[in-house]
């Protein structure tokens, strides 16, 4: 209980502020031992020419997702696609009566967000951050570009697709 007669301590202040959504970080890539960013050992990447490579860096937002965080939704329209450079995700798909009917732990590097860019369908599942999920995010433009410069790309991206669905 207070007491009257002691003389009133600082006003409380409310608690900062935490930042919600996620958190848009510099644009310097997770380099690996090889000295290469670790998103250019994905199957996907192989064969780009290094100025390929830049271009789609520059064309890429890194972005970091908070264990727990929802990435993408099921059934949402997708307008991009990541390339997961630290950390893990899960891909949960829901049956028409809501109950989970697949789920699928993804550690990088790895790419997720693929199929409604290659399909033009709605995102064939949800994607969560299992753990702090460190990604690059490639929008739709940037994409068809990828597509465009590298034939290896599609060969590999249409059979990803196939192997997920
Ligand atoms: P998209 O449909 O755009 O959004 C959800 C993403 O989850 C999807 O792209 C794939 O990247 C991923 N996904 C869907 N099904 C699978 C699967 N069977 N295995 C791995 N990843 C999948």
């Amino acid at each position: 209980m207070t007491n009257p007669s002691e003389p009133a301590g600082p006003p409380t202040l409310p608690p900062p502020s935490v930042p919600t959504g996620p958190r848009l970080h510099s644009r310097d890539s997770l380099i690996g031992a090889d000295g290469l960013p670790t998103w250019t050992r994905l199957e996907i990447f192989h064969g780009l020419p290094s100025k390929t490579l830049e271009n789609l860096r520059d064309a890429m937002t890194s972005v970091v997702f908070t264990p727990g965080e929802r990435i993408i939704t099921q059934d949402d329209t997708g307008d991009d696609m990541f390339v997961l450079e630290q950390g893990s995700v899960k891909v949960s798909v829901r049956g028409t009566n809501k109950t989970t009917v697949f789920e699928r732990v993804l550690t990088a590097p790895a790419l997720f967000g693929e199929m409604a860019l290659v399909t033009s369908e709605p995102r064939s599942a949800s994607v969560t951050a299992e753990t702090r999920a460190r990604c690059l995010r490639l929008g739709k433009e940037a994409f068809s570009e990828l597509m465009r410069r590298n034939p290896q790309a599609s060969v590999f991206l249409t059979k990803i697709v196939g192997e997920r669905l």
